[in-house]
């Protein structure tokens, strides 16, 4: 199934969930209906929610609650992403500026605050102390990412795992609940909940790889965003640490110190043939790779249905992209 498909099967239900999430971004302060606006309105993918919504058909739910959580879990993705354009000094985001750089860093972190605290208004409404838990954790468990991620900033030191461990954190745990929870909601075994746990766990893991290795090898214009930018925060993603341990030893004298003085876009183009020549740049993809497929095994449990295609369609997609 191609990205069209897979959407056009979500259609209903994903035009529910946007109809909530503009419903939920109303406020009586003008700059919180302004800004949110731009970024809930900016060109997302809306892929968590999709998520979501495809989980829930897959394992044939019922109900409506569905569309609350795939609106719930855009509300934290996109408070996390106004709050991480701030962290990352970034200024371009979907091919727009992003919030901070036309409303402000203040404007950007406190709406960021609004559509944080208002997911867990949401959440009280669906009444279900599991989906409370599990994004409470989930919320937490991403900060403590970016914090984790902080602290390898600038070290050249950093290891694979080291590095696998802030991506679940930072990235996939969001995945994870968000194919989990339609499964908490209906109710589901423990094992086909667990299942797709997993399944969002690995798509989420192959997506932030991928993520990783399109800063250095994707086109700005196709990507909405600004190449080079992991590099010139001196953040030792995979396909550095690889080729600092695995490139010759000009390769790992280059970025070793391009990490540890955040300079690297100066020696961007040596930078990218150390990454080309030893071979991180594939070791990167082929990682990517395997987790999208642990994501498809996962789904093994499930009887096939078209809901469950796209859900294997979107790991591979997941992997297989340019923005
Ligand atoms: C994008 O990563 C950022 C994230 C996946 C998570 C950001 C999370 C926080 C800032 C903390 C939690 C905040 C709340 C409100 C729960 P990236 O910077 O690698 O990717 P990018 O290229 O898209 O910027
Ligand atoms: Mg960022
Ligand atoms: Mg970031």
């Amino acid at each position: 199934m191609d990205l069209n498909a897979i959407r056009q099967l979500a259609d209903t239900d994903m035009q529910a969930v946007n109809q909530l999430i503009y419903k939920q971004l109303e406020s009586d302060v003008a700059l919180i209906n302004q800004l949110g606006f731009y970024i809930i309105n900016g060109g997302g993918k809306r892929l968590r929610p999709l998520l979501s919504v495809l989980a829930a058909r897959a394992v044939d739910y019922q109900g409506e609650h569905h569309l609350k959580l795939a609106a719930i879990i855009e509300f934290i993705h996109t408070a996390s992403l106004l709050h991480d354009d701030v962290v990352d000094e970034s200024t371009l985001r979907r091919g727009r500026e992003t919030a901070n750089a036309l409303f402000g860093n203040s404007a950007s972190v406190l709406v960021g605050d609004f559509l944080y605290t208002r997911s867990f208004q949401m959440m009280t409404e669906l009444d279900n102390m599991k989906v409370l838990q599990v994004l409470a954790h989930t919320t937490n468990v991403l900060a403590e990412g970016e914090v984790l991620q902080l602290m390898n900033c600038n070290d050249p030191d950093t290891t694979e795992a080291n590095y696998m461990r802030v991506i679940y954190c930072k990235t996939a745990k969001l995945f994870e609940a968000a194919t989990q929870l339609a499964g908490v909601l209906a109710n589901v075994s423990p094992e086909q909940e667990q299942a797709l746990a997993d399944y969002g766990k690995y798509l989420g893991t192959a997506f932030q790889l991928t993520d990783d290795l399109l800063d250095y090898t994707a086109n700005a214009d196709e990507l909405g965003k600004n190449i080079g930018d992991d590099l010139a925060e001196g953040k030792p993603t995979l396909p550095l640490i690889y080729a600092m341990e695995n490139g010759s030893d000009t390769a790992k004298k280059l970025i070793r110190q391009a990490i540890e003085q955040s300079d690297g876009t100066k020696a961007i183009d040596e930078i990218l043939v150390a990454l080309e020549e030893s071979g991180a740049l594939i070791y990167t993809q082929e990682k990517a790779q395997v987790e999208a497929q642990k994501a498809i095994d996962a789904l093994s449990i499930f009887p096939d249905n078209s809901y469950k295609q796209a859900l294997i369609s979107l790991a591979h997609l997941s992997v297989n992209r340019s923005s």
